[in-house]
C-alpha cells in the first residue's frame, strides 16, 4: 500500500483541515496517509522511510510564509528531495481563477524564490476569510488586500473559499505520484 505524509504549518487551523481532507482522500484512493504538524515533526522526528510521497502545505501570512516553514525546509531539504514531493500553499487571493494557478499566484512564485527545496509538484489552494477571529490590525491588513482584489471587507465576514472536491482530487493526485 502506498503511503503519503502530509506535513503542514497552520496558524488558524484551516490548512490543518485541508491536510486532513487530503489524508481522507488518499485513504479513499486505497493508500495510507498521515498528517503531521511541522512543530511535531521537529520535536518528534520523521521516519521518512515509511512514506512514498511527501506533501507540505502552509498558508500565506502577510505576503509570505511563517519563518518556521523555511527553517523546516532548510533542515530537511535532503529527505524532501529524496522522493516524490509536493508543496501546496493556502491563501485568500487564490479564490479567483487567475490567482489559483501556479503562474498567476505570486505567493507560489515567492515560495519558489525563497525555498531551497524545489518540488516539481505544486498546488494552489484557496483559504478562508475569518475576520471575527483575527486581531483588529490583521483584519485591517486583509481588508486592504480584499479591497484591492475586490473581495469582502465587512468585518463580520466568514467565508471558506476552499474547493473541497479539488482538495480531494489533489489527495488522489499525490497517491499517483508514488
Ligand atoms: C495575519 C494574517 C495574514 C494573512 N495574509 C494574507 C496575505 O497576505 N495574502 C492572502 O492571500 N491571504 C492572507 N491571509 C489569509 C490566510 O492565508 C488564510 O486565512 C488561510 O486560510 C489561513 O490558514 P490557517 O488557518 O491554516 O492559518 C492572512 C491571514 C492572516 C490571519
Amino acid at each position: 500500500m502506498k503511503s503519503v505524509l502530509v506535513l503542514y504549518w497552520s496558524r488558524g487551523g484551516h490548512t490543518a483541515r485541508i491536510a486532513r481532507r487530503i489524508c481522507e482522500s488518499v485513504g479513499e484512493g486505497g493508500g495510507r496517509a498521515e498528517m503531521m504538524d511541522i512543530n511535531e515533526a521537529v520535536h518528534e522526528g520523521v521516519d521518512w522511510g515509511r512514506y512514498d510521497v511527501v506533501a507540505f502545505g502552509a498558508p500565506v501570512l502577510y505576503g509570505t510564509y511563517h519563518k518556521d516553514v523555511f527553517a523546516f525546509i532548510a533542515q530537511h531539504q535532503a529527505p524532501l528531495e529524496a522522493k516524490p514531493s509536493s508543496f501546496f500553499n493556502v491563501s485568500v487571493v487564490a479564490r479567483t481563477p487567475e490567482k489559483a494557478t501556479i503562474e498567476g499566484n505570486r505567493y507560489m512564485q515567492k515560495f519558489l524564490q525563497l525555498s531551497p527545496w524545489r518540488p516539481k509538484d505544486l498546488k494552489v489552494i484557496a483559504g478562508k476569510v475569518d475576520y471575527p477571529s483575527w486581531a483588529w490590525y490583521e483584519r485591517v491588513m486583509i481588508q486592504l488586500i480584499m479591497k484591492y482584489t475586490h473581495g469582502p471587507t465587512d468585518p463580520r465576514t466568514v467565508i471558506d473559499y476552499t474547493d473541497w472536491d479539488d482538495v480531494r482530487a489533489y489527495g488522489k493526485h499525490l497517491l499517483a505520484l508514488a
